[in-house]
């Protein structure tokens, strides 16, 4: 008999994470706080534009005031960097989000190192990775930790499992590595040098896919049973977005399986969310102190 997956629903918990989110910002509301997220674009990147406008919109939905600096594609580093500064010093923005990529004449690095840990709401800035490596942590990365939700929320435990991540990036692969192994599991991180990657994915409790290979993992890679955890967004000229898994053969193996879209990327968006309202509690708190 065939099975049929768990549909991780992604929607629909990020709809549930938002309600929540939205009282919380009301009653940061209340107390003199109004929750305010600086969103900066660089240049003319339509992949970057629809992220940008998907996290404004739920700022709206959430009540968090949402500021965006769309900056031309041959803006400087300097002068980037300049705003940056500016927004470090405005005591009103809670959370600095500039989105990834940049174009290629500015370093990443200098403009993510610039931006103050305290409003660092991707939680790419070295401190915040350095607090994640050790697990004392105010923000998370946000598709890391929409990976670990809609796994904790749907009752599935990783103590002890087999976690096989494929992919090595500072914005996904690593920090959910490093999630997964705070979580228990026995954690391996695979990538484009990988031997024999079929075969470790193969005895994979719960895979996550983050490399950006359209339907790159089928179902006859995984083990029956496996959690299927997809991050890709492969926009695929003129055919539907698809995901970094196969779904339709995946799911016919897997206990749960994330779909694309609606699994990991609204998920995503709601954990900006929460890091913005956090570092708004933080901001509060910091206040009161004084
Ligand atoms: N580009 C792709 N994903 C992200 C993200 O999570 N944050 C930012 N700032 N840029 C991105």
């Amino acid at each position: 008999m065939e099975i049929t997956a768990i549909i991780l629903d992604g929607k629909a918990l990020s709809q549930k994470i938002k309600n929540d989110l939205k009282q919380q910002a009301q009653s940061l509301k209340e107390k003199g706080v109004v929750p305010r997220l600086a969103v900066v674009i660089v240049g003319n990147d339509s992949a970057s534009r629809i992220y940008v406008n998907a996290k404004k919109k739920a700022c709206e939905e959430i009540g968090i005031i949402s500021e965006e600096y769309a900056l031309a594609e041959n803006t400087t580093e300097q002068q980037l960097l300049e705003l940056v500064e500016k927004l470090n010093n405005n005591e009103e923005v809670n959370g600095i989000l500039v989105q990834l990529p940049l174009p290629g004449h500015i370093n990443e690095n200098a403009v993510i190192n610039a931006i103050s840990p305290d409003k660092d709401v991707d939680a790419f800035h070295p401190v915040n990775v350095g607090k994640i490596m050790i697990g004392n942590y105010d923000f998370l990365p946000c598709t890391p930790a929409a990976i670990m939700e809609l796994i904790s929320q749907s009752g599935i435990d990783t103590e002890g499992k087999e976690c096989v991540v494929i992919g090595r990036s500072n914005i996904v692969g690593k920090p959910v590595a490093m999630l997964l192994l705070h979580s228990h599991g026995t954690v391996t991180i695979c990538h484009s040098r990988t031997k024999n990657l079929a075969q470790v994915i193969k005895r994979a409790d719960i895979v996550v896919a983050a490399v950006g290979r359209a339907e790159m993992i089928t179902g006859d890679m995984i083990k029956d049973g496996a959690v299927v955890i997809d991050v890709g967004i492969n926009r695929q000229e003129g055919k539907k977005i698809v995901g970094d898994v196969h779904f339709e053969s995946c799911e016919k193996k897997a206990y749960a399986i994330t779909p694309v879209p609606g699994g990991v990327g609204p998920m995503t968006i709601a954990m900006l969310m929460k890091n913005t309202i956090k570092s708004a509690d933080i901001s509060l708190k910091k206040r009161k102190k004084i």
